[in-house]
């Protein structure tokens, strides 16, 4: 059993790094964003306010969430409904940022991610993974890079994805999300103690795959 945990801000690559060490390594990759993604978006299409706490816990009754692998890639089956892209438009970014905050949210997340770190080798990616959810993790990467850097990658996703964005307003969510996700009280979004702080800022995808599987064959 392998587990890899890694953490850190949006934009810093955490998908695109984690899904490269997983297929490197043969592995799962599981997405948690997604996770949050869905709930923020249950919220949002029953027109919900994602800052009401005691609103958002009564709606969970009538959450049902499953994740799917097809042909090794994640999917997130939210009561039926597979939500594809849905999940993925900036409007959930925040979403997600504020359902995150609320404590029954996350419990009601937990159990599901200890399991998927209990019965496969896995690359999970989120905020709290090495400091929560996979506390013994073979190896725990707190991945970061500049706010330009993270802004710019992110828009270009977007673009990509055909969702009109613009540089600045990408770089202000990013920031407000950051804020949001490091202070609120419960599993903010800090490394663990034992976590490899890693700047991605000027590496390409290839050296920072290379450089992480040999930290996983260092510690194997
Ligand atoms: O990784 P992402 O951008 O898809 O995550 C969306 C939001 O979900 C993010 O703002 C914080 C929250 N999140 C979290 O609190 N814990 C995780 N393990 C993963 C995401």
């Amino acid at each position: 059993m392998l587990r890899i945990a890694i953490d850190g801000p949006s934009g810093s690559g955490k998908s695109t790094l984690a899904k490269a060490v997983a297929r490197e390594l043969g592995i799962i990759y599981v997405d948690t964003g997604a996770l949050y993604r869905t709930v923020g978006y249950y919220v949002y299409s029953v027109g919900a306010d994602p800052h009401d706490a005691h609103l958002v816990e009564s709606l969970l009754k009538n959450v049902d969430i499953e994740l799917k692998y097809v042909d090794g890639a994640q999917r997130v089956i939210l009561n039926g409904e597979d939500l594809g892209d849905k999940i993925r438009m900036p409007e959930m970014s925040m979403y997600a940022s504020a359902v995150s905050s609320i404590p029954a949210v996350r419990a009601f997340l937990l159990e599901m991610q200890k399991k998927m770190a209990r019965e496969n080798s896995v690359v999970m990616d989120g905020r709290d993974i090495g400091t929560v959810i996979i506390p013994d993790a073979d190896l725990k990467i707190f991945l970061t890079a500049s706010n330009e850097t993270r802004a710019e990658r992110r828009t270009a996703e977007l673009i990509c994805k055909g969702v009109k964005v613009n540089y600045e307003d990408v770089l202000a969510d990013m920031i407000e999300r950051d804020k949001n996700d490091k202070n609120r009280d419960i599993a903010p979004a800090i490394p663990a103690e034992d976590a490899i702080i890693f700047d991605n800022s000027a590496m390409t995808v290839e050296e920072s795959l290379k450089e992480i599987v040999r930290l996983v064959n260092e510690r194997a």
